[in-house]
């Protein structure tokens, strides 16, 4: 599912960016270019980012 269309970031990449050694949605944002357009999916990618933080 993309999460950030203007950057065509999907959640799947979301949690691998964390996976892969992301710690904080700051770190994911900077990896991925998300949420830094129109910030639109801002709310969804930090809820997804926070979760999968969560599980770890
Ligand atoms: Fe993510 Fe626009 S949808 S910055």
């Amino acid at each position: 599912m993309y999460v950030c269309l203007c950057q065509g970031v999907t959640d799947g990449q979301i949690r691998s960016a964390i996976q892969g050694g992301c710690c904080t949605y700051r770190d994911v944002r900077i990896a991925l270019g998300v949420g830094t357009q129109c910030g639109k999916c801002a709310c969804v990618a930090k809820q997804i980012a926070r979760e999968t933080l969560g599980e770890e």
